[in-house]
């Protein structure tokens, strides 16, 4: 049942859960809270009383993923024991919870006509980050009262380190690939929808349309700094010339399942130029998030 006002309450006080906070404004409950344990979870629940459950507490690792591949365990722990214990809570609790998932658990190309992946195929990762996804995925997703909103490099009008306007610009060698993206604005409003519809299964959260890297930076040297450059390299180059340990996750989602809840997403590209336009307009007023993601602009 849809509700006009709710409670939802988030876990994982980091970018994306601060960011949801401040766009879901007096619905939104961040909890200080780090899970352990179910119980851990069910205090929260029990003290907040909240209509929904949204989880965004994860482990991406420090200062960029490779790190989970020497901490494996925290990994793990962080990103498929944490949210099976949220889900057991969530469910002695009579509530429902929304996981956010991503979809960097498929490398390359589906085995599909159109090389999209669809929500219900099996990923097929092998750095310990997607793997530790891939596991909690796997686990949630015939649990009833979940859901699992997955997104792929995240594309926001606030500057903001996990930003991935700001994590290509600040490259010097940028890889030369194209993929399906979220736009941040539209997913907190998707996530919203979910939330108010206790929508149960897995939702692909990227925009219609893909995205090349070129089409990011062409845009940020039209509308934010005209006196950027980088150098263009092949995807194979990023672990060749020691840039990266792993390879990171190229793909196309194809997101079927939002429709079944008359969710829309705007086309990428034209979510992409708004998005620009609005990046510059909060770098000129100066404004920008600390790490964690808390934002004055
Ligand atoms: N940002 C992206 O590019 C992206 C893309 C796809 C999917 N996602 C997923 O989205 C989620 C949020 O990502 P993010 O960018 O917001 O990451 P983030 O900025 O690193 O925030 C994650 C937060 O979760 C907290 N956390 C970790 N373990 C916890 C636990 N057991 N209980 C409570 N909180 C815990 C972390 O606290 P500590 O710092 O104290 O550990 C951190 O504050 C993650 O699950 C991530 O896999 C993110």
């Amino acid at each position: 049942m849809e509700n006009d006002n709710m409670k939802i309450l988030i876990f994982g006080k980091g970018y994306m859960g601060e960011r949801c906070a401040q766009a879901w404004g007096e619905e939104a409950v961040l909890s200080d809270v780090h899970v352990n344990s179910v119980e851990d979870a069910l205090n929260e629940i029990n003290r907040v009383k909240p209509d929904a459950v949204f989880n965004a507490a994860g482990i991406k690792g420090r200062p960029n993923v490779d790190w989970c591949e020497d901490h494996q365990i925290e990994t793990v722990r962080g990103n498929t024991t944490m949210p099976l214990l949220l889900a057991d809570a969530c469910a002695q609790a009579g509530v429902y919870m929304l996981h956010m998932g991503s979809g960097c658990i498929f490398y390359g190309d589906a085995p599909h006509p159109d090389n999209a992946w669809r929500e219900d195929d099996f990923g097929n990762p092998s750095p310990v980050y997607s793997r530790s996804k891939w596991a909690a995925d796997l686990a949630l997703s015939s649990l009833p009262n979940v859901g699992i909103g997955r997104i792929r490099m995240p594309i926001d009008w606030m500057p903001a380190p996990g930003n991935l306007i700001d994590k290509l610009a600040a490259f010097s060698k940028v890889i030369d690939v194209e993929n399906s993206v979220t736009i941040v604005d539209d997913m907190v409003d998707v996530f919203h929808q979910l939330l108010e519809k206790n929508a149960e299964g897995i939702f692909h959260v990227t925009n219609p349309g893909t995205m090349k890297h070129r089409d990011l930076i062409g845009l940020y040297e039209e509308l934010v700094d005209p006196t950027h450059t980088n150098e263009w390299i092949a995807n194979e180059e990023l672990v060749a010339q020691g840039l990266a340990t792993k390879g990171r996750s190229n793909n196309f989602l194809a997101s079927e399942n939002l429709a079944k809840f008359d969710i829309v997403m705007r086309p990428v590209q034209e979510a992409l130029r708004e998005t620009l336009e609005k990046y510059a307009a909060a770098k000129k007023e100066g404004g920008c998030c600390t790490p964690s993601g808390t934002c004055s602009c």
